[in-house]
């Protein structure tokens, strides 16, 4: 019985694998919409495909907020082979509670590593002219550097209406997410369901095109009721690390 469950797992993992062309996929077992010790699972599976990837003697980690990447945080425990590791926000502020931000997450990452870490203070809503003069700033163009240097990025990926809503998104650009049938979203940009970007939070640091530079890429992100998004923003993610639960990759391959 427990070796058939393994087979489906590794049968959901080559299946999803093939269809969105990623480098590798990890499915763990249930769902964490219905049970939250499965977020703990994937956190786990997460932190061991980390510690496998790093390269190099010294390395930078750009990470993202939410619940996924905070159970990642959770997780972390120090590099047997005693590797630096830098843990940077991989992007400004997105406007997520203090729990759910990426510079809380990235310290706790480190706590638990006995890594670093480097914070990125940013405001959420930037406006045009706001995001010029920061973007000048010395000190943010010099974290922008280490921030784009990084050889590893983590990120979450949710669901468009419920982090638009979670973010106290303002009327003018909930319209914008929802004529653009927006169905998930991550890194701050809003994706439809063949995953082109329907809208997009200004903010510095990683922009989505700065993932195809010869990055590892490694998205989180789970529960039957992020199937669609996790499909939007997959399609465009080609070569890129998925680790998810059971609950979304059965979600996701029955739509194949
Ligand atoms: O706001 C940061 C972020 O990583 C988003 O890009 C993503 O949609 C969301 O968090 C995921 O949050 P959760 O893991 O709580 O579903």
């Amino acid at each position: 019985e427990v070796m058939k469950e393994v087979s489906g797992l590794r049968l959901l993992e080559t299946t999803l694998k093939e269809a969105f062309s990623l480098s590798h996929v990890i499915v763990v077992p249930g769902d964490s919409d219905k049970s939250s010790w499965v977020k703990k699972e994937m956190g786990r599976a997460s932190v061991a495909c980390i510690k496998e990837r790093l390269i190099g003697k010294k390395n930078i980690v750009a990470v993202t907020g939410g619940t996924t990447l905070a159970a990642v945080a959770d997780m972390m425990t120090p590099d047997p082979k005693q590797r630096d590791v830098l843990f940077v926000p991989a992007r400004g502020g997105l406007g997520e509670n203090v729990q759910n931000q990426a510079n809380t997450i990235c310290a706790k990452m480190a706590e638990g590593s006995s890594g670093q870490y480097r914070l990125l203070h940013v405001p959420d809503q930037l406006s045009d002219e706001a995001y010029k003069s920061i973007a000048e700033e010395p000190s943010i163009k010099e974290m922008m550097h280490l921030i784009k240097s990084a050889g590893m990025v983590v990120h979450g990926i949710g669901d468009a209406m419920t982090m638009a809503e979670r973010r106290k998104t303002s009327q003018e650009d909930l319209g914008k997410i929802e004529e653009g049938h927006a169905v998930g979203e991550a890194f701050g940009y809003y994706f439809n369901q063949s995953g082109e970007v329907v809208h997009k939070v200004k903010t510095v640091g990683i922009q989505l095109d700065d993932l195809k530079n010869n990055k590892c890429v490694i998205a989180v992100a789970g529960g039957s009721s992020k199937a669609k998004a996790i499909k939007a923003f997959m399609q465009q993610a080609q070569h890129s690390i998925l680790i998810t639960d059971e609950g979304a990759a059965k979600e996701l391959v029955r739509d194949f």
